[in-house]
């Protein structure tokens, strides 16, 4: 039983290991041997080992990872919850991808006793491939998105989400009426948005599935309660451009349909963007929205390829995003990897650095997790991923002659994959996964 005094003990842990992370964009911080103290959840120090040893309270628990490598845990800027079963379907481009493979799956959760162990096994995806924070779309069912977020609750996951909003141009089953948009989403930011870390968005799937009557339902909901973030697709396939243009000929452009909603500004996330017209990205720039590049998905559907440069040049807040089931794969390592060859393939540079700055505080400044998430700064929750740059023969012997972090980086986000993640912490507590 709990004394009074056992109960107002603090719960801390020491981590002891090779530490990176960004106090800012262009500043990495590498601390080869250091020790990171986590009390009640989040980080109370940082610092070298010789320095902070001293300090520790008497009895505490000191993890040993020497050898290994941890990171704040990885951003994931744009996933579905709900694909994860039409991942790798083979052959088609956007549109006709949604239609085949995605919609017939996504109909699925509307059955809870399907959805459950679905979204169970799509959270432990994601904490295995060292992802503790997503921005997340399930279906438009209202009970598969509250199944979401009890399972986020209970694995206390920092989380961006809301239920899918289509009225149109998807099968009957995955739309809803106007005043059903508006109720359900209602109802799930009163349940949810308090609790934990969960972050309600507003999520109308895209242009082409929402009429303009639904936009403007969840325009209101977003004018009523400025807090609550959007999240969406735009400029991703040219078919998409064109369909979505003959909806909306009024429309300057394809983000001027979300922008005349007040959709847009921070922490608001367009995933894709790919084909932006100049007014756009000025737009985007303008009001400091986000957004997400989910290049193994982009290549996969044979979307296009971003232009990362543009996007720095506009400074404009980005992410990367797994966007699973068009995307590959779970592991942020791998999604960086298929950046750099985006990058590569225009002359763009994409260093480990920035890649590594994407996964970590980049991806939470532009979810606006950042007071909460994304490094190592003291009162930030300490959900971290440690890391094993051995996982494989070929990366102990390609990393053998090396003791060059840029390097060891490199190497790391090229060829790694799940098997890299040692084990992945949520708020000072190791995850079961
Ligand atoms: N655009 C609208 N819906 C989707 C989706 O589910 N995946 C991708 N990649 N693009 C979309
Ligand atoms: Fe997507």
């Amino acid at each position: 039983m709990c004394t009074e005094d056992s109960y107002m003990v603090k719960q801390s842990i020491a981590i002891k290991s090779s530490f990176i992370h960004f106090l800012n964009e262009t500043n990495m911080v590498f601390i080869p041997k250091g020790i990171l103290w986590v009390e009640d959840g989040k980080v109370k120090a940082l610092a070298p080992e010789d320095e902070l040893i001293l300090q520790l309270p008497k009895n505490i628990k000191i993890q040993d990872y020497t050898g290994k490598l941890v990171l704040p845990g990885f951003v994931d800027g744009h996933v579905h919850a709900v694909q994860t079963q039409a991942i790798a379907s083979y052959g088609k481009q956007l549109l006709d991808w949604l239609e085949t493979y995605t919609f017939p799956l996504e109909q699925r959760f509307e059955d809870p006793s399907f959805a459950l162990p679905a979204i169970q096994f799509f959270f432990n995806q994601l904490l295995k491939n060292g992802t503790t924070t997503a921005a997340i779309f399930p279906s438009k069912h209202v009970d598969a998105t509250a199944i979401l977020f009890k399972e986020a609750l209970r694995l206390n996951m920092r989380i961006v989400a809301g239920k899918t909003s289509m009225d149109r141009n998807a099968p009957e089953g995955l739309c809803d009426t106007t005043s059903m948009s508006f109720q359900e989403n209602e109802a799930l930011i009163e349940e949810f948005t308090q609790k934990g870390r969960l972050n309600y968005a507003l999520t109308p799937r895209f242009a082409i599935t929402s009429t303009d009557e639904q936009l403007s339902a969840l325009s209101k909901i977003k004018k009523n309660r400025p807090n609550i973030a959007v999240q969406t697709h735009l400029s991703e396939n040219i078919d998409e451009i064109e369909t979505t243009k003959k909806l909306f000929p009024s429309s300057k452009n394809y983000l001027d349909i979300y922008d005349s909603k007040g959709f847009l500004g921070k922490g608001s996330l367009m995933a894709h963007a790919i084909y932006l017209e100049e007014q756009e990205w000025e737009r985007l720039a303008e009001t400091q929205t986000s957004i997400v590049h989910c290049p193994t998905s982009n290549l996969f559907l044979g979307s296009g390829l971003f232009n990362m440069k543009k996007c720095r040049d506009y400074n404009i807040p980005l992410a990367l995003g797994s966007d699973v089931g068009g995307g590959l794969s779970f592991s942020m390592l791998k999604t960086a990897a298929e950046a750099y060859k985006i990058a590569a393939l225009q002359n763009i540079e994409f260093t480990a650095r920035n890649a590594f700055y994407l996964l970590t505080l980049g991806g939470a400044k532009a979810l606006n997790q950042d007071a909460y998430i994304g490094n190592f700064e003291v009162g930030k929750e300490a959900d971290f991923v440690v890391l094993d740059t051995g996982s494989t023969e070929l990366m102990q012997k390609r990393l053998s002659n090396t003791d060059d972090i840029d390097e060891i980086l490199f190497v790391l986000m090229m060829q790694g994959d799940e098997r890299n993640i040692h084990s992945v912490y949520l708020k000072g507590k190791e995850a079961n996964v």
